[in-house]
């Protein structure tokens, strides 16, 4: 099994790390445009095998070739944020980069899986869908793993209990439509209704929905990546062993929850074929229209960014 990771930035690195610790598959492909930096990284984790106990091969590289016949391809290429400025703000940068970015994948590796993580996240997951013209379930993008862990991580630290106690799901956009769906979280099997107010709720889907912002301006300089890159090696997992978990991710909706032919953060349960169900759960009236708002916007987002694709 082979996977590639375009991207020798923090986020791209990183994941390619886990990916490669975990030795899920053969090899990892990691492509940057700055010379020197993929291999020179590259070069570093291979050296970290015998300490760490993985024998996956690690190949830096500044050419698409060496991509030829991955399983999954993850796309984090793009500029991050800078403090001060909303995922949005990057749509016009990343869909140049992206786009390109996609047609060299898309060629070398016709029958992958990709996954998109590079912002604006939907927007940039239905360009990439496009450009490659892959059938829409081999196409997903990355959020819903990393804002549901980021709302679990709120829970967990204002109830003092472990992370894993708490149950949680992240729906809708990867941005100011993002739905933190209070209904369905739960803390050892208990509903957090019971365990907090409504208010302090609210307080936690706010800071949920902030929580990328808040590592940029902590930062000064890049966006978070301990966090995105477990996300991504995750679902990475998920494809390359045919878990067919159900994980909350941007995918192609096609009629669940009353949403048709948009790219959105939805429960999907990924195996081998890459999305391979939309997982419909059921919902307040409340959130289901919160879910409803978030694909209107992103839906006039992607129509932006299909003209961009050209
Ligand atoms: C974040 C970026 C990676 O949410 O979108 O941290």
């Amino acid at each position: 099994m082979k996977v590639t990771v375009v991207g020798a930035g923090k986020y791209g690195s990183t994941t390619v790390q886990r990916i490669a610790e975990s030795g899920a598959c053969d090899e990892v492909v990691m492509v940057d445009i700055v010379e020197g930096l993929p291999q020179g990284l590259a070069l570093d984790m291979m050296q970290s095998r015998s300490i760490e106990g993985f024998s996956t091969r690690i190949v830096g590289t500044n050419s698409y070739d060496e991509t030829a016949d991955s399983d999954v391809c993850v796309i984090t290429a793009g500029l991050p944020r800078k403090p001060g400025m909303s995922r949005m703000d990057l749509l016009e940068t990343n869909a140049k980069i992206v786009g390109g970015v996609t047609k060299e994948l898309a060629t070398r590796s016709p029958n992958s899986v990709l996954i998109v993580v590079s912002n604006p996240l939907d927007e940039m997951t239905a360009l990439a869908a496009k450009v490659s013209g892959f059938p829409k379930e081999r196409v997903m993008g990355q959020a819903g793993m990393l804002d549901t862990a980021r709302f679990k991580h709120f829970v967990a630290e204002e109830l003092s209990v472990d992370p894993g106690d708490v149950d949680a799901i992240t729906l809708g956009s990867h941005g100011d439509t993002m739905v933190p769906v209070p209904s369905q979280v739960t803390v050892n099997g208990k509903a957090i209704g019971e365990l907090l107010s409504g208010e302090k709720v609210d307080e936690l889907v706010e800071k949920t929905r902030d929580g990328g912002a808040e590592i940029v301006a902590l930062l000064k300089t890049g966006s978070a990546y301990y966090a995105p890159s477990s996300a991504a090696a995750q679902m990475v997992f998920a494809v390359l062993k045919d878990t067919k978990e159900v994980m909350p991710v941007c995918a192609w909706v096609t009629g669940e929850y009353g949403i048709s032919d948009v790219y959105l953060g939805v429960p999907a349960k990924l195996g081998a074929g890459g999305v391979e169900e939309v997982v419909e759960l059921p919902l307040t009236d409340g959130e289901l229209s919160a879910l409803r708002e978030a694909a209107e916007a992103v839906r006039s987002k992607q129509a932006d960014v299909d003209q961009l694709a050209g």
